[in-house]
């Protein structure tokens, strides 16, 4: 007989997960976002270390790795959340936030784990369409906040569309929010993006205290492996909230001790930053080149529709896998006929621009 399951999970989407886990080594891995670095080898030292006490629980408050994000962003640890990679923080939101009768609000396309938040909690989601340019429409955003309202994702830059509002847009719609609202600023990707600087709005968190910053050391850090994200909050009762729905070991000793390494080598996150740039540049113009015009992007991938349209979509993706390149397909993501693509290594990103013309 088979097993009844409870609604929530006939409710819950399935990740479009990558389908790369079981090919060979030279693929060009350009579908998850992911940072082509390898790991630091003072990150590699400080997780070897760990090892050696791993027969013992992690610290469950991450109170060093607060301490040391305190450190960084100047915000007090009280008001730092740790997760086992910022989705975890943002899954554990919707838990604390969200129930039958609620409402959720983000743009779409957007993340792809944003519609999971209304499924597993019963609430009801309203998927606000991005404009013209990919941007969010923060004024159709505001407009669809209601009394029913608990939390408004804004994702800044967009996965998938890699574009960014500049802050001060941003800000004057944190102004137009409820204060019983929570506005969740998703900024898996803000290293990256040069419209603003990627410190500026950590000051308004002081501003309002309904104000969540998520971020993780999955993008830049290039530890997604390990998994490890943080919440810079303004406030103290998000993270009790988000602790509360939780198991109390969340984040294992490994990524801890990473994290905390990672944040000691600024150099090297502006060193991959300059390198993301570089390549956008060279990918933007090898597009252009093939008459195609991305969004205008401010993340570590790019985001454009394809020239033949929605059904040129599968062909392309699958012949570039077959070229040893995987690439996301707009489909998945909320927008038939578009592509995604990380920015790889200069050869990596060579290959696929080549491929791209030989099946085009
Ligand atoms: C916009 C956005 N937010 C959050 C995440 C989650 O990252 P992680 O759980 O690895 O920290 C991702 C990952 O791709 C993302 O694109």
């Amino acid at each position: 007989m088979a097993l009844e399951f409870n609604d929530r999970v006939r409710r819950i989407p399935v990740y479009p997960a990558a389908s790369a886990y079981a090919l060979p080594e030279d693929v060009a891995l350009l579908a998850s976002n992911e940072s082509p670095d390898p790991p630091l080898p003072a990150v590699v030292e400080a997780v070897t270390q760990v090892l050696n006490g791993v027969n013992r629980y992690p610290d469950p408050t991450n109170a060093k790795l607060r301490g040391a994000l305190s450190d960084r962003y100047g915000v007090p640890a009280s008001r730092i959340a740790i997760g086992n990679g910022s989705c975890d923080i943002l899954l554990a939101a919707g838990e604390a936030l969200l129930e039958p009768g609620a409402e959720v609000v983000y743009a779409w396309p957007s993340f792809s784990v944003y519609p999971h938040l209304a499924a597993a909690s019963g609430a009801r989601a309203l998927e606000v369409p991005v404009d013209e340019n990919h941007l969010h429409d923060l004024n159709a955003m505001a407009a669809e906040i209601t009394a029913a309202t608990r939390l408004v994702v804004v994702c800044n830059p967009n996965n998938p569309t890699s574009t960014a509002l500049p802050l001060d847009q941003i800000a004057a719609f944190i102004e137009r929010v409820p204060r019983h609202v929570c506005v969740l600023l998703d900024e898996a990707y803000c290293e990256f993006n040069t419209l603003d600087d990627p410190d500026a709005s950590i000051d308004l968190l002081a501003k309002h205290p309904n104000l969540v910053l998520l971020r993780t050391f999955s993008k830049v850090h290039g530890l997604c492996g390990l998994r490890v994200g943080y919440a810079l909050c303004g406030g103290d009762e998000f993270v009790t909230a988000v602790n509360q729905v939780r198991q109390p070991f969340f984040c294992n000793a490994a990524a801890q001790a990473a994290a905390i390494e990672a944040l000691r080598h600024g150099d090297a996150v502006n060193a991959r930053v300059e390198r993301t740039i570089v390549a956008r540049l060279e990918m933007e113009d090898g597009l252009n080149e093939l008459g195609i015009q991305a969004a205008d992007s401010q993340a570590n991938f790019c985001w454009f529709d394809l020239p033949g349209g929605p059904d040129s979509e599968r062909e392309i993706v699958d012949g570039l896998a077959r070229k040893g390149v995987l690439v996301r397909a707009g489909a998945a993501l909320g927008r038939p006929g578009a592509l995604r693509v990380t920015y790889g290594t200069q050869q990596q990103n060579a290959r696929f621009l080549a491929a791209l013309r030989e099946l085009l």
